[in-house]
């Protein structure tokens, strides 16, 4: 690869890892990009560092542009793995360099590192670095995603280097927005978003609310986002700004997703009169079977959906370990202003739905109750149950809708 302009004297210089699939246990099919940026000034500074297998990518693409003993200051918005874990091989080619990075940050880094070989400067919300041509601002971001994160503004060019934050899971040729859409599509990359918030940033739509307030407060204008994952948002970065802040709203589309496994079919049986009554309804539906999809796609689905329907089989008393998976995970990410409810088959004494119905009470979105059960192999008595009781879902889930328009 080599360095990539994003403007005059700031490039990209990131990596692309094309084959990732499992990232720390998320699901991501596309693969994705580390993303850290150059700015070539009297003072040359580095904005975050990459995963450490691709260290020596991101020192080749930094050549092309600039010997990495120049660079006097690196920026480290963010100490998690895929961002950090090459500092020490920058350090060693520009071991002057300043490191700026929040308090928390330092405290997590010295985990990894012994700083006290380096210079570090703790720098805090609203704290400048002045590298020549360009002032960069430093805005604390705790918990979007980790204590640490913070985003870096360059006031000269209105760029914001947002972290993980507005970012994507995808390895692609194309670097910025405008060249993804005409590559492939809008969809696509608007799918990419809401994969990336809802498996990673769910739980801190409060929070995304008040820093994107704060952000607006600072009366910054932003003309380029870029990211530390995916594409770069050079042609439209509002786009982006109101996807989060509807996200963090509670936007969802007035469908219903089925998320289900079956061990002998009972459970898959229910379905399709389960749809047709959501449809009739006058709702959209979609059905995802666990264990046939990364649970990635099934938490994204789930978040686009106003309702979702678990549907699982009873295996020991309690749900199918699929089902279980897929909804502890999804607790952790604090799901809000979703409503849910479960159905599946059983053979001896059940279990599998109440169980579900137990996991939902812990996350303390909207519940439906009760679930519905068949006993083995529905009846086509069982079959028009299933019917109402897509229907009557479909109408809870409506009514529900309405409170967010
Ligand atoms: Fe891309 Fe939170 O690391």
């Amino acid at each position: 690869m080599r360095a990539i302009p994003i403007r005059p004297d700031i490039y990209w210089v990131g990596a692309i890892d094309w084959g990732i699939r499992d990232f720390h246990g998320y699901e991501i099919p596309r693969g994705t990009t580390y993303n850290n940026y150059l700015i070539v000034d009297d003072e040359t500074t580095l904005l975050d560092t990459v995963k450490y297998i691709f260290a020596e990518t991101t020192i080749r693409n930094i050549k092309t542009i600039a010997d990495p003993s120049t660079i006097r200051h690196v920026v480290i918005n963010h100490i998690e793995n895929d961002h950090a874990t090459s500092l020490d091989r920058i350090m060693e080619l520009a071991p002057k360099a300043t490191i700026h990075i929040t308090e928390r940050g330092k405290k997590g880094l010295e985990r990894f590192f012994d700083l006290s070989q380096w210079d570090l400067r703790v720098v805090k919300t609203g704290d400048t670095l002045t590298t020549g041509k360009h002032t960069l601002l430093f805005i604390e971001t705790p918990m979007l995603h980790w204590p640490d994160s913070m985003m870096t503004y360059i006031k000269e060019e209105k760029i914001l280097i947002s972290q993980d934050g507005f970012g994507q899971h995808m390895a692609s040729a194309a670097r910025f927005d405008d060249e993804f859409i005409q590559s492939e599509s809008v969809s696509a990359l608007e799918d990419a978003v809401v994969d990336y918030y809802a498996n990673i940033l769910m739980p801190f739509g409060q929070i995304i609310k008040t820093k994107v307030a704060e952000i607006q407060k600072l009366g910054l204008e932003i003309d380029m986002i870029a990211p530390d994952h995916g594409i770069i948002w050079r042609e439209d970065p509002q786009k982006v700004i109101k996807m989060y802040l509807d996200m963090a709203e509670g936007k969802a589309d007035l469908c219903v997703s089925i998320i289900y496994d079956t061990m002998w079919h009972g459970t898959e049986i229910m379905i399709n009169p389960i749809m047709e009554g959501i449809k009739d309804e006058g709702v959209e539906c979609k059905v995802i079977k666990l264990r046939a999809t990364p649970i990635s796609v099934a938490i994204k689905e789930f978040w686009k959906s106003r309702g979702s329907l678990i549907g699982t089989s009873t295996l020991n008393n309690l749900m199918l370990p699929s089902v279980a998976r897929f909804l502890y995970q999804l607790r952790g990410l604090r799901p809000k202003n979703r409503i849910v409810g479960a159905f599946g088959a059983y053979g001896w004494g059940g279990g599998g739905v109440k169980e579900a119905y137990e996991e939902f009470k812990k996350m303390g979105i909207e519940i439906v109750e009760p679930g519905l059960q068949t006993l083995y192999r529905p009846s086509s008595e069982d079959e028009s149950k299933c019917y109402d009781f897509g229907k009557m879902f479909a109408g809870k889930v409506k009514e529900y809708h309405s409170i967010f328009r």
